[in-house]
């Protein structure tokens, strides 16, 4: 998969991608992430990216052509499958979303500031608009690397243990289950005796279990109403 993600800030970017899974799975080849500085694509000579906003008020709106030049050098070089903005206003990332991302090949994230970018780039090129929660960030570069670290340990390989993900909080709606690891008693605690059986059946169930439960109690919402 590609990602590139326009923004004026690529420095901001830099670290979450250095590092771990996501450092790993570029070297392996499934992940190529390209930051472009949209200010590369200003027709001024001061390099303008912004402007007032018509109507007035405060903040200011990233102006339609630079952002404009900066997608068509970007679909000019090869097909996209999504023209994603990050916004508050925006769809709510959730992990189906992240599944469907993830099964694409190209996309662009266009990261805002400020106000915002001009409406015109949303209705002429976005085609689809994410917000990662109902916050409000300084800029659209931290939902960025928050999509991008999601979908890319979907992609096949990226994960060490392949099906790992499978078994994530949220995959089939249900939170996950508790985890243990050495030592069996740590200050008095103890590790559930079923995990130490060996009987897989009964640690299966245990898990689904203590799944149900654990959403019943803090994420009554994800559950099907009755
Ligand atoms: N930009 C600013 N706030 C945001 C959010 N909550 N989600 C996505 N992009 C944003």
């Amino acid at each position: 998969m590609r990602i590139d993600i326009v923004t004026l800030f690529p420095e901001l970017l830099e670290g979450p991608f250095s590092h771990s899974i996501l450092r790993r799975a570029q070297e392996r080849g499934l992940l190529e992430i390209h930051r472009v500085q949209l200010r590369d694509f200003a027709t001024d000579r001061h390099r303008t990216v912004d402007d007032y906003p018509y109507g007035g008020g405060p903040g200011m709106v990233l102006m339609a052509e630079p952002l404009a030049n900066c997608l068509d050098h970007l679909l000019s070089q090869r097909k996209y499958d999504e023209i994603v903005y990050l916004t508050p206003d925006g769809e709510r990332l959730c992990q189906s979303l992240c599944n469907r991302l993830s099964l694409h090949q190209n996309l662009i994230l266009i990261c805002g500031h400020y106000k915002g970018i001009d409406e015109r780039i949303r209705k002429l090129y976005v085609t689809r608009e994410i917000s990662i929660g109902d916050y409000v960030l300084s800029g659209g570069e931290l939902a960025a690397a928050v999509l991008v670290d999601c979908v890319a340990r979907l992609l096949p390989g990226v994960l060490n243990d392949e099906a790992s993900a499978l078994f994530d909080s949220f995959q089939d709606n249900l939170l996950a289950p508790p985890v243990y690891t050495r030592p069996e008693v740590f200050r008095g605690l103890r590790v559930p005796e079923v995990l130490l059986s060996g009987n897989q059946k009964a640690i299966d169930e245990w898990r689904l279990e203590q799944s149900q439960q654990r959403t019943r109690q803090r994420r009554p919402d994800l559950l099907p109403p009755d």
